[in-house]
């Protein structure tokens, strides 16, 4: 029997300096963790934060790894398991949905050929269903890599939106 074993995240020197540089930014205060582990997450290209990764972090700043781990499970804007290069979060809330995220999950997934929780055979989409974000203002919305699009009531829209990353 072959069992497969998945090659453990190596921290280059580059991406060290680079995470180095994330804590200076936010004073090496353990209260930004969130933000912290948030801007770290967006210099790696499956857009997670890696097991070797949060224990570096945890070794710097100095915090917990497990105070590192409740905020991996809790927010969803962060992953503790790789993604894609643009995860494409669709608000699965009842604003977004009686304002019409039903059509807009549906044109994703049509306009990516993939299901929630599948990568895209290039690595560069998935697409993800999460909970009320924050941006019911602008409902039905999406949000990739940080960034909130709104209004996507049409397939257009959603099509306008998507072509940006394509
Ligand atoms: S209900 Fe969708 S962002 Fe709030």
């Amino acid at each position: 029997m072959v069992t497969e074993v998945t090659p453990e995240f190596v921290i280059t020197d580059e991406l060290a300096q680079k995470i180095d540089r994330v804590l200076d930014e936010h004073d090496h205060d353990a209260t930004q963790i969130v933000g912290v582990l948030l801007d770290v997450q967006d210099l790696i290209e499956q857009k997670y934060v890696p097991r070797p990764v949060a224990f570096y972090i945890a070794q710097k700043l100095p915090i917990k790894v497990s105070v590192i781990y409740d905020c991996l499970t809790f927010y969803n804007a962060l992953s503790e398991k790789p993604r894609a290069k643009y995860p494409v979060q669709v608000c699965r809330s009842v604003t977004c949905k009686i304002n019409g995220s039903d059509t807009l999950f549906q044109t994703v997934k049509d306009i990516l050929g993939v299901e929630p929780g599948e990568v895209t055979y290039d690595g560069r989409f998935m697409i993800e269903e999460v909970s009320c974000f924050g941006a019911c203002d602008v409902a039905p919305a999406i949000r990739i890599n940080g960034k909130v699009y709104g209004h996507l009531d049409t397939p257009d829209k959603v099509r306008e939106v998507l072509a940006e990353f394509m």
